[in-house]
């Protein structure tokens, strides 16, 4: 495979280039685990929310340093898992799909997020199913990956073909600890994917192979530190820093990993990635 060196800024750099990101963060200033809705959360065992904040504002600076920008939305009391903004929306092309939380806790976040890309004049789409935004639905190149099987319903699928006029490809979520599929499968750039085939059902996975042979293949211990639910711009790859052996991987291949410590936010079972939504404003260009 070739590098396209005809970009903007003439020749390519060695290895993969990286793409300007805009990402919406919600700081966790009322981060909790008060609740279980998925395997990670014990509400008996106690989180410090001065340490997730200061684990969040390292991984805020990070994209930052790399360039990266960073809008806040600001975080509402009560409203504990909030920081995970990938939940917040799914937005392409200008267009923002709002979301539908699986769980009563969640649902007054949904409206925050509405609010937000509304005041910033994005297209707004209402949702008709449940549909937990990017944490289960990934823009990889032309396609939409969308998982289902705990969160996003399966009949959200067809809604966001229409909306987004991209072909969406439905990914069965088979393992309750990776119920979002950024839990199971990272974009690492427009061709390139990693993921645990174990997290998905046998058609699943079979159909991740076809499209997506040159994967990295991940392990059960990299995704148990949510080695996986990282955020990467082409080049940059953000991941946990406990996930070591996917980050060898991840350099192998010429990308440059940076580890970040999200070990507060991982007992809401949430990692860089869901702290993290990808704002695309640009129009559709083909
Ligand atoms: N406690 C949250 C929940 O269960 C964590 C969400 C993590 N977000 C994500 N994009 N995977 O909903």
């Amino acid at each position: 495979m070739t590098l396209d060196a005809t970009g903007p800024t003439g020749p390519a750099p060695s290895g993969p280039r990286a793409e300007h990101r805009h990402f919406l963060m919600c700081r966790p200033t009322h981060f909790a685990v008060e609740y279980a809705i998925n395997p990670w959360m014990h509400p008996e065992q106690p989180v410090d929310p001065q340490r997730a904040v200061a684990q969040w504002d390292t991984l805020r600076r990070t994209y930052l340093d790399l360039g990266h920008t960073v809008d806040e939305i600001e975080p509402l009391p009560g409203l504990p898992d909030m920081v995970f903004a990938a939940n917040g929306a799914t937005v392409v092309d200008g267009k923002a799909m709002s979301v539908q939380f699986r769980d009563p806790e969640r649902a007054d976040e949904a409206p925050a997020y509405r609010a937000w890309f509304e005041r910033a004049g994005f297209e707004i789409h209402d949702p008709k199913h449940i549909n937990e935004g990017e944490g289960d639905i990934l823009l990889a190149g032309d396609l939409l990956l969308a998982g289902f099987g705990f969160r996003t319903a399966h009949a959200a699928h067809a809604q966001l073909q229409e909306v987004f006029g991209r072909p969406v490809i439905g990914l069965q979520l088979v393992d309750p600890r990776f119920y979002h599929l950024d839990t199971a499968l990272c974009v690492l750039d427009e061709r390139t994917i990693a993921y645990l085939p174990e997290a998905f059902s046998p058609g699943s996975r079979a159909a991740l192979r076809r499209l997506f042979p040159d994967a990295v293949l991940a392990t059960e211990a990299d995704a148990a530190v949510f080695g996986l639910n990282s955020v990467s711009d082409g080049r940059h790859v953000v991941l946990p820093v406990q996930a070591t052996g996917l980050a060898a991987a991840l350099r192998d291949r010429g990308y440059e990993t940076i580890g970040v410590d999200l070990s507060e936010l991982r007992k809401a079972g949430g990692g860089p990635k869901c702290c993290t939504l990808t704002v695309r404003e640009g129009r559709a260009t083909r």
